[in-house]
């Protein structure tokens, strides 16, 4: 981040700190209708259209480590796998064997130069072209080339691997937009898998995400850990294209910020650092959304990045992904094994009260959700979401109104107009 977006960062959050109402120009948010949670009209929509057409992050490749190194992946509710093709570049493939449409690749991961489908041993590359079929004799004129694997899109950002699997999507790159600028400091390219695990929750998959969009909750659900370290009320949210969204919030004047167990010293020496991670970084939570399940708190001394993912109308899947500077030979140092038990603490503070908020959603009491201009990114999200599935194919009662116009879409800021405007008169 240049010398300029931090000190506009910083004349925002005392904006942020000052105001007694939302910005002026800022938009009247209409509630969220309360059946984008639990209506399986709009799940059916969720899978059909944002799923089926959104970049989604699928592996890193320090699982996919060399030549032949696969991995299956199921965690969009279609069963695919990604492999380290010879050619150096990642391929993802349907788990679909073209005979008769049997998985190709049963283990969770392993290497190997082909792939025989168990069910009848026709043979593939890693490039997915079919290489030999048993008894071809009895098949009349089976045209190989026409009998590969199914790719699916698969780009990277660093060493993250994402996949979408509309053939029509743009390309990852212009997705993430100048949020892939943005990462650059922190280091995707460089920095090394620490950590990955799944939580199963037991409520619908957007509760468990949005608590991860606002801070309005910290001072409520996260009075010792998260709001010790975080000043809310100097929050800066920002809209992104696409629907995706970033937050900066720093420390209080008299505490570190939120992302403090980060920096602190593992006996007597400092943590080692990704190399380039600048002032903001430093000094403040800087967390970002990705449309449409991706969360991140990027950090100088390593990061996680949370991915939320349906399992059903009324549960889902968290998915942690740590990721930190290289520490050579060896074993993980051993601090981290307490910086993840922190975090799962804070997640369970989360994650618990989600099963709870899911039971009350789902009663006669629940009608819509009306969201404050701290929860604005939410706002943004669905409007996003709604925009990639087609506001014509949602039922009336269950769309949201793009209130939020382009003028608030980075880079424009109505605010850093007001402040201009403020300081010339
Ligand atoms: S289904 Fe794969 S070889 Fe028959
Ligand atoms: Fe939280």
């Amino acid at each position: 981040m240049d010398a300029r977006a931090v000190a506009d960062l910083r004349r925002l959050m005392e904006y942020e700190a000052a105001r007694t109402a939302p910005p002026r120009d800022f938009p009247a948010l209409p509630d969220l209708p309360g059946g984008r949670y639990t209506d399986p009209r709009f799940a059916a929509l969720e899978k059909e259209q944002l799923w089926r057409r959104s970049w989604l992050l699928a592996g890193h490749l320090d699982e996919l480590q060399r030549p032949g190194s696969f991995k299956l992946w199921d965690m969009a509710g279609q069963p695919i796998f990604l492999v380290h093709a010879r050619s150096g570049e990642i391929n993802a493939f349907y788990n679909t064997c073209s005979h008769r449409g049997a998985p190709v690749v049963t283990e969770a991961t392993g290497r190997r130069a082909r792939f025989t489908c168990k069910y009848h041993g026709w043979v593939y590359d890693d490039e997915g072209r079919l290489q030999s079929i048993r008894d071809a004799a009895d098949f009349a004129d089976l045209d190989f080339s026409c009998r590969s694997l199914r790719r699916v899109r698969c780009e990277r950002h660093g060493k993250l691997v994402f996949v979408n699997f509309d053939e029509d999507a743009v390309p990852l790159a212009e997705w993430l937009g100048v949020i892939a600028d943005e990462f650059a400091e922190f280091r995707f390219d460089a920095t090394r898998l620490v950590d990955h695990h799944v939580w199963d929750l037991d409520c619908n998959w957007k509760i468990a995400m949005e608590a991860n969009m606002e801070v309005y909750h910290v001072p409520n659900i996260h009075p010792t850990t998260v709001a010790v370290g975080l000043d809310h009320r100097r929050n800066v949210n920002s809209f992104y294209p696409h629907g995706h969204g970033r937050m900066i919030a720093p420390g209080w004047e008299s505490a570190p910020p939120a992302s403090n167990y980060r920096a602190a010293p593992v006996g007597g020496t400092a943590r080692p650092e990704i190399a380039g991670v600048g002032e903001i970084g430093h000094t403040c939570t800087q967390s970002y959304n990705l449309f449409p399940n991706w969360v991140s708190p990027l950090g100088p001394t390593g990061y996680f990045v949370l991915n939320f993912w349906p399992n059903g109308i009324d549960k889902s899947k968290l998915e942690v992904w740590w990721f930190g500077p290289d520490w050579g030979e060896g074993p993980r140092p051993a601090y981290w094994a307490d910086t993840i038990t922190y975090l799962n603490s804070v997640l369970r503070e989360d994650t618990e009260f989600g099963g709870w908020i899911q039971r009350s959603q789902e009663s006669y009491g629940f009608k819509g959700v009306p969201l404050s201009y701290q929860e604005a990114r939410i706002y943004h999200w669905h409007q996003a979401a709604d925009a990639l599935i087609g506001p014509e194919r949602i039922p009336p009662e269950l769309r949201v109104a793009p209130v939020i116009g382009a003028d608030w879409i980075m880079p424009n800021d109505p605010r850093l107009d007001a402040l201009a405007a403020r300081a010339a008169a």
